[in-house]
C-alpha cells in the first residue's frame, strides 16, 4: 500500500480554500496598511470548537465598534470555521480568524460605505507537551509599561506594542509580559489575562473597561470560581500586590489556565504552582468541555 503524503495545511481567505503557503490578501488591505482588522483566536478540542459563542459575540461587538460588517450569518461562520478545522486535520490546537475592513485606495479616512471586508481563517494544532509542562511547572512573567492603544477592550491587530513586550521579556527567559498602566496597575498580558490570589483567598482580576480585552477564558474561569464557592473581586492590582500574592494565573483560550511562579524574578508563593489555580484549572476544563461545538 502506497502512504498517503502529509495533508498540507489549507487557509481560507475570502471565500475560498487555498494551500497555506500561497494565501494572500491585496497590498491594499486596510488590515495590512493600518491594523484596520479584528481577530478571534479559538482553541479547538478534539477537533471540536471551544467557547465558540462567547468568541463570535466578542467578534460582534469588535466589529461594531469599528464599523466592520460580519462577514457571513453566525451559522454561516461556524460551518466555515469547522470545514477549516477539518481539512487541516486540527484535534487539539486553534483556529485564527480576521476579519479586515477590506481592499481599498490608501487613505486614513474610513469611506463610508461600508464595502466587503475580507475574512481569512487558519489553523493548527498546538504542542500538548509544551501546554503540560507550562500546567506542571508554571512560568515566569515580567512587568512592563503598558504603552498599547486606548481602546484594548477591542481585539484588533494592532499588536505591536503587545507583540515587542512579548519579545523583550521572552529574551529574559519569561513566557510573559504583565503590562503597567501608568497608574502603575497591571492592566494584563500581552495575550492574556493576568490572575492573582489574595490574602484571604479571593481571587483578583481587573475589572472590565476599554483597559483590557474581555477575555472568554477569563469569563468561563469566572464561572468556574462561582461554581467552587470561591469568592472573586474584580479590581486593580499592583506588580507589588502581585509579587506578595499566595498564587498567580494568567488566562487565554490557548492557555487556557496557566499558573505564575515568578514574577519579576521573584517566587509567588512556594514557586510552585499554587492549589487554587489547579482548581480552577480544572473546573475551567469540565465547563468548557461542556460546551464544544
Ligand atoms: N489572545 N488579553 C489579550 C491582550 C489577549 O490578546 C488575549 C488573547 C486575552 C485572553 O482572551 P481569551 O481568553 O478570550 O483568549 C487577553 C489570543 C489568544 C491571541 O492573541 O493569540
Amino acid at each position: 500500500l502506497k502512504r498517503l503524503p502529509p495533508p498540507g495545511r489549507i487557509a481560507y481567505v475570502d471565500g475560498l480554500y487555498v494551500r497555506h503557503g500561497e494565501a494572500g490578501v491585496h497590498v491594499e488591505d486596510r488590515g495590512l496598511q493600518f491594523g484596520d482588522s479584528v481577530y478571534e483566536v479559538c482553541r479547538v478540542e478534539g477537533g471540536c470548537l471551544c467557547d465558540l459563542d462567547e468568541h463570535l459575540g466578542r467578534l460582534e461587538r469588535s466589529l461594531g465598534e469599528v464599523a466592520i460588517p460580519m462577514p457571513m450569518s453566525r451559522s454561516v461562520l461556524t460551518v466555515v470555521m469547522n470545514e477549516v478545522v477539518r481539512r487541516n486535520r486540527v484535534c487539539n490546537g486553534l483556529i485564527y480568524l480576521q476579519v479586515t475592513r477590506g481592499a481599498m485606495r490608501r487613505d486614513f479616512q474610513i469611506p463610508g460605505r461600508p464595502r466587503r471586508p475580507t475574512l481569512i481563517l487558519t489553523a493548527h494544532e498546538l504542542d500538548q507537551a509544551a501546554i503540560a509542562r507550562r500546567h506542571a511547572e508554571g512560568v515566569k512573567v515580567v512587568t512592563l509599561s503598558d504603552e498599547r492603544w486606548a481602546r484594548c477592550d477591542i481585539k484588533t491587530t494592532q499588536l505591536l506594542a503587545g507583540s515587542i513586550a512579548k519579545t523583550k521579556v521572552r529574551e529574559q527567559g519569561a513566557f510573559e509580559a504583565w503590562l503597567v498602566d501608568r497608574d502603575g496597575f497591571v492592566t494584563e498580558g500581552a495575550s492574556s489575562n493576568a490572575w492573582i490570589v489574595d490574602a484571604s483567598g479571593r481571587i483578583v482580576t481587573r475589572h472590565l473597561n476599554h483597559a483590557i480585552l474581555p477575555g472568554v477564558t477569563r469569563r468561563v474561569v469566572l464561572e468556574a470560581a462561582a461554581a467552587l464557592n470561591m469568592a472573586t473581586v474584580e479590581r486593580k492590582f499592583t506588580p507589588g500586590e502581585a509579587v506578595a500574592a499566595s498564587e498567580a494565573f494568567m488566562t487565554s483560550s490557548t492557555g487556557p489556565v496557566i499558573p505564575v511562579v515568578d514574577i519579576d524574578g521573584k517566587s509567588v508563593g512556594n514557586g510552585r504552582p499554587g492549589r487554587i489555580t489547579g482548581l480552577i484549572a480544572e473546573k475551567y476544563s469540565e465547563l468548557s468541555r461542556n460546551r464544544l461545538k
